[in-house]
């Protein structure tokens, strides 16, 4: 007759170890603080620390509850300074998830579980304290502070990130290259394109790691590009450089398609000569309104007008913002070549 078993080894058998992983499982759940923990490290993160004083125990026990449940796989933890954040894991077994489920539903309503979920409620509230008191102070000084913390190329970025990603934008009259930068990353492709090669070796090497970015060296009258070949076009600070605006906008529509857009930033009409004259521009600033009644005549939809207002900073004139869309499937050149009538209905835009 062989021996009977030694209660060690009974209890042994009994463990998960050799048994199987569902009892080790229960093995861990089978404890109130456990439970009460898993459930809090379930909706948030919480530090050691924070968990004894939800559940109003002291830190080795704690600690101890943390470590077998790590240990279990049913939490998960990170450094933060000097503090250690434990969650519930999120890659759970199906067989530990199913068991949670169980459990959890068993502790709806037990006084000592809305206890602890309204003292967690307490630590939440209070860890939102110090930011709240934080911008009570400092809405005043908050954009200069913002500025000197983090740039400005963040409000950029954040804009730019708007597209979609699948776009093709033409940067029209690119210069060094400032504007293509920060849509390249959020773009299908950038074509940049400047008459300068001074300004688009300065592009080139500003670009030299955006793999969406060309460089290409070409006139705004006769644009490097394919026809229809760009969703977005993007003509910053350029036009008061342009003698034939006409002949730049049936160009802007041609190499967009239709539905493309275009984004004009300009300078508002202004009587500064001497300014002018320095910075080698051909017209003193725009009205909007006119270059909108140009481009309605090419073939675009307005999509609005907006001023800019100058910051105080700012010494040079006031710019603005005019948008409009490319209508249809119309090649307004053809129109033009073919129809003389329609160039002369055309508004003309006088200089200032
Ligand atoms: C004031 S910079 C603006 C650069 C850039 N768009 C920005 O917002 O910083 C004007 C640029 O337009 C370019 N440009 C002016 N007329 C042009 C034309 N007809 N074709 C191509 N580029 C032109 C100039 O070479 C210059 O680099």
């Amino acid at each position: 007759m062989p021996p009977a078993a030694a209660p060690a080894s009974r209890e042994r058998e009994a463990t998960g170890a050799t048994v199987g992983p569902v009892l080790s499982r229960l093995q861990t759940l089978a404890d109130g603080t456990r439970v009460r923990v898993l459930l809090l490290l379930e909706a948030n993160e919480f530090s050691v620390g924070e968990i004894c004083r939800i559940v109003q125990l002291p830190q080795s026990t704690v600690s101890r509850h943390l470590g077998t449940l790590a240990q279990g796989g049913w939490v998960v933890s990170r450094p933060e300074g000097t503090s250690r954040y434990y969650r519930i894991s999120r890659t759970l077994a199906d067989d530990a998830r199913d068991l949670w489920a169980a459990v959890r539903n068993q502790l709806v309503g037990v006084p000592r579980v809305e206890e602890d979920r309204r003292r967690a409620r307490g630590i939440l509230d209070g860890r939102a304290t110090g930011s709240r008191a934080f911008f009570r102070s400092e809405a005043g000084r908050w954009d200069q502070l913002r500025e000197q913390l983090f740039g400005t190329r963040v409000d950029a970025a954040l804009l730019a990130g708007l597209l979609r990603g699948t776009e093709a934008v033409g940067d029209l009259g690119c210069g060094t290259g400032h504007l293509t930068r920060l849509l390249a990353p959020f773009a299908r492709r950038v074509i940049a394109i400047d008459r300068s090669p001074a300004m688009l070796g300065v592009a080139r090497h500003r670009l030299r790691d955006e793999p969406s970015a060309e460089v290409v060296q070409g006139d705004l009258a006769a644009l490097p590009v394919e026809s229809g070949a760009l969703d977005l076009a993007v003509v910053s600070l350029v036009l008061h450089y342009v003698v034939d605006l006409e002949a730049v906008f049936a160009e802007v529509h041609r190499v967009l398609e239709p539905g493309g857009r275009v984004l004009i930033v300009e300078i508002r009409e202004h009587g500064r000569t001497g300014f002018a004259e320095r910075m080698g521009h051909l017209w003193l600033g725009f009205r909007p309104e006119a270059l909108e009644e140009l481009l309605g005549g090419i073939g675009f939809r307005p999509l609005g007008i907006r001023h800019l207002a100058p910051r105080p900073e700012a010494d040079g004139p006031e710019l603005f913002v005019l948008r409009a869309e490319r209508e249809g499937c119309r090649e307004a050149r053809q129109v033009a070549e073919d129809d003389p009538g329609v160039r002369a209905e055309r508004p003309v835009l006088e200089r200032t």
